[in-house]
């Protein structure tokens, strides 16, 4: 068979070893508590479900759907953004729904990139922040987003020490993996000097909904007056409405970057199944106490495991938004990679979680856990935490 050129750049996808290891664990019977993937185990709400079963039977919703998401759901959208950020958005020229923000992002990668064109990328990352791009072989310049880091200065370092233009930048707080926020005051600071260096803005707003005081609300970057010029953003009902399998986004703000990806899409696909897009609008139009309710369960769910490992012996900094924790090693166990220690929880700790290179290289030193697991197994974690850490 021939090579196929473009897989030597997609090495196996981030967490392979470690779930090699953790399937290997549960055949023996092991019952490994998993903090590894983030993908929520909330149920989606139960009127949202009510909505899909109820429009499912109409056969007419059993054609094709339209690709860049139906008029009254991209109204919802429109609605939400106006209710939430103050946002006023055309639902007309200025959102396109996606299949799942994971799509949006990829396929805006895909229309936006040229080969050899440079892209500036949050290291660690959620893998399509990179990804996207390398598929389409770009170049990537990384910027370090761990807390110690001043975000302003490191990225303006970054840009004035490229040879190349900087085509476009990615940005994403709340942030996978390091939870880290960022302030409106930071959008105000680099929508005027990407406008300034002509860099195109591509703010993945995932966690948008996911905080846990009223203090740290995220902002959407389409707040500062004139960024609609050139940034677009994406959310996702994957994480607001726990609705990851429904796989449902929406990339909203400049016209013709939504435009290009209208275009591109329409060659790609005829969007999700219309009942899930009728039922995307009815959670866009829940009533706030829906979110606030999931919210709450997250929130539990930091407390607790900060505060039960943190008594097993390893001090875990109390994530202010998002479904995950980040954190150094233990003491103790600063002396392995992030990828050894992982491995060493899962067999002598039944605890899994995603080891922090698996985002990139500056994500070495540190493992995320996902707040996927409820609170009686996140106090379970805790006790064959103590165990270990007693040994
Ligand atoms: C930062 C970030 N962006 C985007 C996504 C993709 O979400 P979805 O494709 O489900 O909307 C995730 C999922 O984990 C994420 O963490």
């Amino acid at each position: 068979m021939r090579e196929l050129e473009k897989l030597k750049r997609l090495p196996p996808y981030v967490f392979t070893e470690v779930n090699r290891i953790k399937d290997a664990a549960r055949a023996k019977g092991s019952d490994i508590i998993d903090f590894g993937m983030g993908n929520p185990d909330i149920p989606t709400p139960k009127h949202i479900v009510d909505k899909l079963i109820e429009t499912s039977q109409d056969t007419k919703m059993h054609r094709y759907s339209a690709s860049r998401g139906i008029t009254g759901l991209r109204k919802a959208n429109a609605k939400y953004y106006e209710r939430r950020f103050n946002v006023k958005l055309d639902y007309d020229k200025e959102i396109i729904a996606t299949i799942g923000s994971k799509e949006g992002l990829a396929n805006m990668a895909q229309v936006l990139a040229s080969p050899g064109d440079t892209i500036l990328v949050p290291n660690p990352a959620y893998p399509i922040h990179a990804f996207g791009f390398i598929i389409n072989d770009a170049n990537l310049i990384h910027y370090n987003i761990n807390s110690e880091i001043d975000l302003m200065s490191e990225i303006s370092e970054k840009v004035e020490n490229s040879k190349k233009d900087i085509k476009a930048m990615i940005l994403n707080f709340p942030s996978n993996p390091t939870a880290e926020i960022c302030s409106l005051d930071f959008y105000k600071e680099i929508v005027p000097y990407a406008k300034k260096h002509n860099i195109i803005l591509l703010s993945d707003l995932a966690y948008a909904e996911i905080y846990f005081d009223q203090n740290d609300k995220p902002p959407s970057i389409l707040e500062v007056d004139g960024a609609k010029e050139i940034a677009v953003e994406f959310t996702s009902l994957s994480k607001s409405f726990s609705m990851p399998g429904w796989r449902m986004g929406f990339a909203v703000g400049n016209e013709y970057l939504i435009s290009a990806l209208t275009r591109i899409k329409s060659y790609l696909d005829y969007g999700a199944f219309t009942p899930i897009q009728v039922a995307s609008a009815a959670a866009l139009n829940s009533d706030e106490s829906l979110i606030d309710e999931i919210r709450g369960v997250y929130r539990q769910r930091r407390d607790v495991l900060v505060e039960s490992f943190s008594r097993s012996g390893w001090t875990i900094p109390s994530p202010k938004a998002t479904m995950f924790a980040w954190s150094s090693l233990p003491e103790k166990f600063k002396h392995l990679s992030s990828l050894e220690f992982s491995k060493m929880l899962i067999e002598k700790a039944d605890i899994a979680v995603s080891p922090g290179d698996g985002f990139g290289e500056y994500g070495e030193g540190y493992v995320r856990l996902s707040m996927v697991e409820n609170e009686q197994r996140i106090r379970q974690a805790a006790r064959n935490l103590k165990r270990l850490m007693d040994e």
